[in-house]
């Protein structure tokens, strides 16, 4: 595994324990992402799988549901119901190739380094017209985070947009179903608490471009003071979650 992912699983890891009480947003996703599937399938893999929020949701239909993380700490903490686990990467699936009918994935592609390895893979371990469904942060999510770094100087990556990520589903084989986007805001009292928010779902908010003057006390003093003036009308600081959902079909 190379350093990275290590640094990512350490990271999904430690937010183990508190993922679920900080992750309302990604639940609420997961069940608008729930609501777009099938009926039936009779083999579903769950990609980025975490503590199991999809997997939860579709165990009443699904029969054979298999859950795929990187982090085994996530996947230690899901429900004892679900009896496929499977510690792995999503850009190196340990499946044999059209072995399943549906994957999903909720909040977790945009964790790949390598999109277009995970999106073939797959395609490859889907059978044929086999479904795909993701939902993902896409470009306009963590706004208003965005504009205050980069009013400090600090250029901050990007989400992709929805169109890149239904080219590329389509560069790899895919259909296209379906593609729309939504959105979520969630309001904190202060910065500290919007950044544990998202610290404890195994996101650290540092952006790596940041020349390393700015970072630290200063940064922070910096950040929440532009963001100051974006508090809502009740006084909160808003976090926008812009999210692409897609279903694909395997051509
Ligand atoms: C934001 S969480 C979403 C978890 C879950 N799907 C949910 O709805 O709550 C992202 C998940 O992707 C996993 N992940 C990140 N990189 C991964 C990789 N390369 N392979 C497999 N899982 C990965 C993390 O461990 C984490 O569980």
């Amino acid at each position: 595994m190379s350093l990275v992912k290590r640094h990512i699983a350490q990271r999904f890891d430690q937010a183990a324990n508190s993922y679920d009480q900080y992750a309302v947003i990604q639940y609420q996703i997961a069940k608008a992402l729930f609501e777009l599937c099938d009926p039936w399938y009779e083999t579903v893999v769950d990609l980025g799988a975490g503590s199991g929020f999809m997997a939860n949701l579709m165990q009443v239909n699904y029969p054979n549901i298999i859950l795929l993380d990187i982090s085994y700490q996530l996947l230690s903490l899901t429900n004892e119901f679900h009896q496929q686990k499977i510690q792995g990467d999503f850009e190196k699936l340990p499946i044999i190739d059209k072995a399943t009918n549906a994957i999903v994935s909720n909040m977790a592609l945009q964790w790949s380094d390598n999109v277009i390895k995970s999106l073939s893979e797959c395609h490859r371990v889907l059978k044929d017209e086999g479904h795909l469904y993701l939902s993902m942060p896409i470009e306009g999510t963590f706004c208003e985070l965005h504009q205050a770094c980069e009013h400090v100087g600090a250029n901050v990556k990007q989400f992709l947009g929805l169109g890149d990520i239904t080219a590329l589903l389509e560069q790899n084989g895919f259909e296209i179903v379906l593609s729309q986007q939504d959105y979520w805001q969630a309001c904190f009292q202060n910065l500290r608490h919007l950044l544990k928010s998202i610290k404890a779902t195994g996101v650290s908010y540092t952006p790596s471009t940041v020349n390393k003057t700015l970072r630290g006390k200063y940064f922070l003093r910096d950040i929440e003071y532009f963001y100051q003036a974006l508090r809502t009308v009740q006084g909160l600081l808003p976090l926008t979650y812009q999210i692409g959902f897609i279903k694909a079909v395997k051509r």
